[in-house]
């Protein structure tokens, strides 16, 4: 039978240095589901996705995608698995010497399989698809940054990857750009049959279309399930986070020692 986990976290301990950032975490992604991870600013959820594509590696525990053991893969093993991911990465990371349409163009030209005319029309396609083929030929520097985060989307959909990563794709939208993007996030999971990971802070548009979340916090999971379970949980952290609540066991600063001890007051 075929695993209905595409991708997991069995027991994760990661750090960056001294810094734990996942305390022993498991996260199953399920095959055809969208899966969200949410959590406070800086609580590793980027983090998570570059250990499920293999750009982090686990201190400790075992990280699986598409029945592979991650820790296990050569490099050229990994570079195969990553064929099959697209990742939307939190900072666009847009080429910025390539306009728009050679962005979307470039991961379908890395291996010369396609005629540039099929991969014409898979660009437009894609750039349609984010409302955005009317800027096909912009120059990547002239893009806002809403509009960058929505080619940097076209890009990771190029592909048809089995498994997309989508690190804040709402950031810097407009309410009519996120209810469509919202609504398009959920067409490309159920029509194209892609698994999604969706890491957002935009509660009502990740919950309307979410199937599994998971709340992370200072190394843990501090709530998972449906997005109904969740709203209707009783613990304090899950009904701060999800209302947006200002106090509350979830602290707004950064760990730091007391401002006098800083100041010398
Ligand atoms: N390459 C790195 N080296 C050292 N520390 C890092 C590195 N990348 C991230 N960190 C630290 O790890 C923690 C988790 O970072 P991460 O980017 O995963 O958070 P995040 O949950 O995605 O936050 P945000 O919601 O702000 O994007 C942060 O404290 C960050 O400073
Ligand atoms: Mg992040």
């Amino acid at each position: 039978m075929e695993n209905e986990y595409l991708a997991q976290l069995k027991n994760v301990t990661f750090g960056y240095n001294e810094k734990l950032i996942c305390n022993s975490i498991n996260l199953n992604i399920k095959r055809g589901q969208i899966t969200a991870i949410m959590g406070p600013s800086g609580c590793g959820k980027t983090t998570i996705l570059y250990l499920i594509t293999g750009f982090n590696k686990a201190n400790e525990g075992s990280v699986t995608v598409f029945g592979e053991k991650i820790e296990q893969l050569t490099r050229n093993q990994l570079f195969q698995i990553r064929h099959n991911m697209g990742m939307l990465f939190q900072s666009a990371a847009l080429f910025l010497d390539l306009n728009v349409f050679d962005n979307i163009a470039f991961p379908l030209r890395e291996f010369n399989l396609l005629p540039e005319s099929m991969i014409n029309d898979i660009v437009l396609m894609k750039l349609e698809a984010v409302g955005l083929r009317g800027a096909k030929d912009f120059a990547t520097q002239n893009l806002s940054g809403g509009m960058k985060r929505r080619v940097a989307l076209a890009r990771a959909i190029a592909c048809d990857p089995a498994l997309l990563l989508l690190d804040e794709p709402f950031a810097g939208q407009d309410p009519v750009t996120m209810g469509v993007l919202t609504h398009l996030i959920k067409l490309i999971n159920k029509t194209l049959q892609i698994t999604i990971i969706l890491v957002s802070h935009t509660i009502k548009n990740t919950f309307e279309i979410a199937d599994y979340v998971y709340l992370i916090s200072e190394g843990r999971i501090m709530g998972e399930g449906s997005p109904e379970e969740l709203i209707n949980s009783q613990d304090l952290w899950v009904q701060q986070f999800i209302q947006g609540l200002p106090d509350g066991p979830i602290h707004f600063r950064y760990p730091a020692v007391p401002i006098a001890q800083e100041l010398n007051i």
